[in-house]
């Protein structure tokens, strides 16, 4: 799975000439999904070109809200009009929402439900700061994030295989300093076991794939993606060059 998350970027133009470009760059192969996440205002846009052109790129959301005990939010966006667009994807957790958004685990654990509920598959974004890092806690912090997917109500279980966890390191985000492969390599590894022994889903024959975002580029792509246990990119910045995303993912 390859995902180009455009965060706060592109026009109606761009979002058009990105979408053509790309239709026609990349070789969708089924077991490598590609992902387009534009900005939520293009998203319908962007859901009509690619239908227009037969493209097999999917689209995925960068946001959704939830709001508590069905209270009023202006501005929001729920996971049934997101499903309504024919979106796919959505991402969670994403460091940029949890800090600048004060986005609680509580939070995310409904936000997870629902999108659940509303079948459609869910990135789960998590990552260290470089503090934590440095203090050698990435596995104690990581794991509290991990633990969000134990909270899940029980009638979520069959549905968990929607489930997919990106890492990204947030000092590695727009930094141009990627994580170097033996510490994305360790703590893939770290979280996959994670996931199979502490949250039990090996129990239920359930292994998520596990994505790496941060810094990812032309450059460095073919060593990340060729990683144990790397199943995919998350990708920012180097995403919104048509040519630069294209080339990342036929290598991938
Ligand atoms: P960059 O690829 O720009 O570092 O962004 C990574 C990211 O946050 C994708 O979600």
């Amino acid at each position: 799975m390859i995902i180009a998350n455009w965060k706060m970027n592109g026009t109606r133009r761009s979002v058009a000439t990105w979408i053509e470009a790309v239709t026609s760059n990349i070789n969708v192969k089924n077991i490598n999904p590609c992902i387009f996440c534009p900005p939520t205002c293009y998203l319908e846009y962007a859901r009509r070109l690619i239908d227009e052109n037969g493209s097999s790129i999917e689209i995925g959301s960068q946001i959704v809200n939830y709001s508590f005990e069905d209270e009023s939010l202006t501005g929001g966006i729920s996971t049934t009009m997101l499903k309504d667009l024919g979106i796919k994807y959505i991402l969670v957790g994403h460091s940029e929402q949890r800090n600048f958004l004060n986005e609680s685990k509580n939070v995310i654990t409904k936000k997870i439900e629902e999108a659940l509920d509303d079948e459609l598959s869910v990135i789960y974004c998590i990552g260290e700061d470089i503090d934590t890092k440095n203090k050698n806690e990435t596995h104690l912090f990581l794991s509290e994030q991990l633990d969000v997917l134990a909270q899940l109500q029980p009638t979520h279980e069959d549905k968990l295989r929607s489930i997919t966890v990106a890492y990204e390191p947030i000092w590695a985000i727009g930094s141009g300093l990627n994580a170097e492969k033996d510490y994305i390599v360790k703590t893939h590894e770290f979280i996959k076991k994670y996931i199979n022994d502490h949250l039990e889903w090996g129990r239920l024959d359930i292994y998520p794939a596990v994505l790496y975002g941060g810094s990812v580029n032309l450059g460095n792509c073919e060593e990340i993606i060729s990683s144990t246990d790397v199943d995919g990119l998350l990708i920012g910045g180097a995403s919104l060059n048509s040519e630069t995303f294209s080339k990342i993912y036929n290598l991938s």
